[in-house]
């Protein structure tokens, strides 16, 4: 196309990947004054929804489809966003600036944005594929779980991390006699401290799961769907098997578009990826965190904040993304925040008794809070999360001593 030409023409602004990330990136476009065309791609039926509610209220049967679309259903048509649904993006052109789709249809871009989440990990033991075994990302495959959840069935959870507890909870508050079978010696142990695997552990027995720690899934066996499960070198009988072993970025579009990939889209602090037009938010990015070192973060806060400053940057507007990561889980009634992140070395500081249901865990890093884990405790994370960003120091015996309140602890 000659250059006059194309300058003549609205920017155009492409989005891969119709998740949270992208939900988030079509709002703040319009809110920092984009007014070209915007085009959505994504491969599933809906419309950008959230994902957290599906392994706790959804799952439970106590949340509303409609309530899990992030906007309603003139949202998109409404500010000028072209959504084009189960369509896939076969590959980026970059030369020509065009995205070409499974159909062959190219979509011109003059910016484009890439957020494409996160897949599931599949197992890979015999017996795998057996009807009866499922994974837990999708509103589909909620639906096809929620179908096979009936009372007094026998449930194997593979992965004891924030998918399978957060199933198994809802498992056994809906009478099913669940098993979780996690490879690590404790639960949740790429997110939470050992104290908090311990207590949530406890929590688990107590609601009737059993749980078997440091054991893989060797193999699922049954005539033509799931009978049994052997780990650990024993057999146990199962009706469903639940996997929630990770996820893995889906990075492949941009890897072989020649960006630079390294386990997660690599994004500069203004989500720019390593192509000067093409930028990335969410799940499949991999960036430098606020303290240093690269990261790759699964979380809807990352999602979100890293999708507000893709477009800032996307709008010449750029701001360096610097945000304090936080999560959260809902298991039993206990929900559980965390903020920042932690590391083995911290100093750990407990305030409250787990045995009361309501606590937490604050890690320290040269005198000054690094992390938060609060279980029941919603003032000890938003004061902990508030302190992390300041990077205020705290003495640690204020903060263990209840008698202070949380925001008393510092000044
Ligand atoms: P995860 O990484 O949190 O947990 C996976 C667990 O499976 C780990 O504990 C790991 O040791 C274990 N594991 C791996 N291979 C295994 C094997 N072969 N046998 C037994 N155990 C094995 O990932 P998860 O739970 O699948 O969650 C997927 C994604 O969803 C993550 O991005 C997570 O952050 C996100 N998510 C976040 C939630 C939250 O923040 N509350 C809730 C639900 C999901």
């Amino acid at each position: 196309m000659p250059e006059n030409t194309e300058e003549k023409r609205e920017e155009a602004i492409v989005i891969i990947g119709a998740g949270q990330a992208a939900s988030q990136a079509v709002q703040s476009l319009r809110a920092d004054g984009f007014d070209g065309p915007i085009t959505l791609v994504g491969e599933e039926p809906y419309a950008p929804y959230q994902r957290p509610p599906l392994s706790k209220a959804y799952l439970l049967g106590q949340f509303e489809r409609a309530r899990l679309f992030l906007k309603g259903d003139d949202y998109y048509s409404g500010v000028g966003c072209d959504l084009l649904l189960q369509t896939r993006a076969k590959a980026i052109h970059r030369a020509t600036r065009e995205v070409e789709l499974r159909d062959g249809r190219r979509l011109p871009y003059d910016k484009l944005l890439l957020t494409t989440g996160a897949r599931v990990r599949k197992l890979n033991c015999p017996g795998a594929d057996l009807s009866g075994v499922h994974y837990l990302k999708t509103i589909a495959d909620v639906d096809g779980l929620q179908a096979a959840f009936t009372e007094g069935r026998r449930i194997a959870v593979v992965g004891g991390g924030y998918i399978g507890l957060e199933v198994a909870a809802v498992a056994a508050k809906r009478g099913l006699q669940v098993t979780v079978f996690e490879a690590m010696d404790r639960l949740m142990a790429r997110a939470v401290s050992p104290q908090l695997s311990a207590f949530y552990a406890a929590e688990h027995e107590k609601a009737g799961v059993t749980l078997r720690l440091k054991t893989g899934v060797e193999e699922i066996g049954g005539h033509g769907k799931v009978e049994w499960v052997r780990a650990g070198g024993l057999t146990y009988e199962a009706d469903i098997v639940l996997v929630g072993i990770g996820v893995v970025p889906c990075e492949e579009l941009a890897r072989e578009a020649g960006l630079a990939c390294e386990d997660g889209i690599v994004v500069d602090r203004n989500a720019r990826t390593s192509d000067p037009y093409i930028w990335s938010a969410g799940d499949c990015t991999r960036h430098v965190g606020r303290e240093g070192h690269a990261i790759r973060l699964e979380c809807v806060q990352n999602a979100i904040d890293q999708a507000k400053h893709a477009a800032l940057a996307m709008t010449g507007k750029p701001k360096t993304y610097s945000e304090v990561p936080w999560f959260w889980s809902d298991q039993y009634d206990l929900k559980l925040q965390i903020a920042g992140l932690a590391r083995p070395t911290d100093t750990i500081v407990q305030r409250g008794d787990p045995a009361s249901r309501k606590f937490s865990v604050f890690h320290l890093r040269d005198g000054k809070v690094a992390a938060v884990e609060a279980v029941n405790a919603a003032p000890d994370y938003l004061i902990g999360k508030k302190l992390i960003a300041e990077g205020t120091a705290v003495d640690p015996a204020r903060l263990a001593d209840t008698a202070i309140k949380i925001k008393e602890v510092v000044g």
